[in-house]
């Protein structure tokens, strides 16, 4: 068998394909960003063609870099971004629109509609969400709506729907020529479409949305051979697609959770903590998401409690590209430091309204606290404490719905680097939290289901002994400064909420 495993891993921001070997360690990578498109205040969309370039960049680069070939890879698995929402031409493979991205809240009209109108206790019920602008369902029915054609190509099966995965997928497999059209239960699980128990799309939550659904791709697992690449493609042979995963069930795979009660914290453009809750689906009364945490072949589906940010690093990212008090993402850390405390400020970054444990799509950004004496520092460290106080808000509810408490956090991905971040992180939760070696966790968790599925690794187990920690954080502020600053930081929401344009 072949010494490696691939992964790609579409995310929000960039597009990156890393090899590992069989101790889970990275053999080689290579990254490439593409294009946010704002169009007006609250879209948010990507170019799926750019997407799919880069993804074919980013494999013949890597494999190149690492003096690799496909042969050299026993399998590729797929993680993503999830709920941005593709609709494509199947005769073409061109897709009728843009990419409207997870972030996007041009359907709240949609999502307030399906509350108002009643429709909510079923979607929870059902889907294990709350309608919100954040999931894939209201943005298919937006292109439906509003862009010329569509329905018409939809009724006649022409217009095909996807999740980043699965346009990937579809491209690697062949595109126009015989791509496979499939997707994994996690991936599915966001659209509030599918019903979390047949892990089947459901039609009468098809018929909410006004959905066909011959636009809907397979459910399958997220570890089984869903197709190979072609030989003309960018891995330049044959090589088995075996795995996909919705990036936050890919990294809670790679960070080893497979026994319920065990969390991980990814810190990307937003936060995500997953909480595995076992074969049994918790319904949350605390404004979390129940979502699949992964499902392996025919083994039975795992589920978990997600608490989902939608703007953590994309506000470091803001301090950057909107406010320039920073050049790049590291100098958040230095500027921060500059400053003992936050000086009373408080950064609320409900820029896409925010999601759990509010799910208010209508609320709105706000920077409090403000006096003559704040500086730039001042909000840089309000900024990452912005992060941590989110992170806590959804670890209580967390609490309140599973009655785990938190012994230890787990976290990964980019903002993980900033050493004063996760200080404060363990400060404002008063527990430890933990960074492992291996910090690229989602391209990881995609690859060991790619790898299970090959048989390149045999079992979790397997798995499980390649993960170690690199570094831990104790909490030092006292129990009176934790409260403190969690009282003000829920009054800063407090006016994010009462914030109604
Ligand atoms: O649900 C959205 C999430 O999957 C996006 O993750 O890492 O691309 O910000 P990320």
């Amino acid at each position: 068998m072949a010494d490696f495993v691939g992964a790609i891993d579409q995310g929000t921001t960039s597009t990156r394909f890393m090899i590992f070997d069989h101790g889970g360690n990275e053999i080689a990578k290579h990254q490439l960003e593409h294009e946010q498109v704002l169009p007006r205040a609250g879209w948010v969309e990507h170019n799926p063609v750019e997407i799919w370039e880069r993804t074919s960049a980013v494999i013949q680069t890597t494999l190149n870099r690492a003096n690799l070939q496909h042969t050299d890879l026993a399998a590729i698995g797929i993680t993503n971004q999830r709920e941005t929402t593709v609709v494509w031409d199947r005769r073409t493979g061109r897709p009728y629109y843009n990419a409207i991205v997870w972030q996007d809240t041009r359907t709240d009209r949609i999502a307030s509609a399906l509350e108002r109108d009643g429709h909510g206790d079923l979607i929870r019920k059902r889907a294990g969400l709350p309608p919100a602008t954040y999931f894939a369902g209201g943005k298919i029915q937006w292109i439906l709506e509003n862009v010329d054609g569509v329905r018409a190509a939809a009724e006649r099966g022409d217009a095909l729907f996807g999740t980043t995965d699965t346009w990937v997928t579809w491209n690697l497999t062949g595109g126009t020529e015989g791509g496979v059209h499939v997707t994994d239960v996690t991936n599915a699980s966001r659209t509030m479409l599918m019903d979390l128990e047949t892990l089947q799309w459901d039609d009468e939550l098809l018929a909410l949305f006004g959905i066909p659904r011959s636009m809907l791709p397979e459910i399958k697992s997220s570890s089984e051979h869903y197709g190979t690449t072609r030989a003309h493609g960018p891995a330049g042979g044959e090589v088995p697609i075996t795995g996909i995963l919705g990036d936050q069930q890919a990294a809670t795979v790679g960070q080893v959770c497979f026994e319920p009660g065990e969390a991980k914290n990814t810190y990307g453009t937003g936060n995500f903590m997953l909480l595995n809750t076992g074969t049994e689906i918790v319904r949350s009364q605390a404004g979390l998401l129940t979502t699949p945490a992964y499902k392996f072949g025919d083994a039975p589906c795992v589920y978990a409690l997600e608490g989902s940010i939608a703007v953590t690093g994309s506000a470091v990212q803001w301090l950057r590209d909107q406010l320039g008090i920073i050049s790049g993402a590291s100098q958040s850390e230095s500027l921060a430091r500059q400053v003992e405390d936050n000086g009373g400020v408080y950064f609320v970054p409900a820029f896409s309204g925010l999601f759990a444990p509010y799910w208010r799509s209508d609320a709105r950004g706000a920077i409090v606290g403000l006096s003559r004496f704040n500086t730039n520092a001042h909000v840089a460290r309000a900024t990452l404490e912005a992060i941590c106080y989110q992170s806590r808000d959804v670890a209580e509810a967390m609490a309140q719905d599973s009655g785990v408490t938190l012994e230890v956090l787990k976290v990964d991905g980019g903002v993980t680097a900033n050493e004063l971040c996760m200080q404060i992180q363990a400060d404002v939760l008063g527990v430890p939290v933990s960074r492992p070696v291996v910090a690229e966790t989602t391209a990881l968790g995609a690859a060991y289901a790619a790898g299970l599925a090959v048989g390149f690794w045999k079992n979790t187990d397997e798995l499980r002994s390649n993960w170690n920690e690199a570094k831990r954080w104790e909490p030092q502020w006292s129990e009176e400064q934790r409260t403190k600053g969690f009282a003000q930081w829920k009054k800063a929401v407090q006016r994010t909420l009462d914030w109604v344009d």
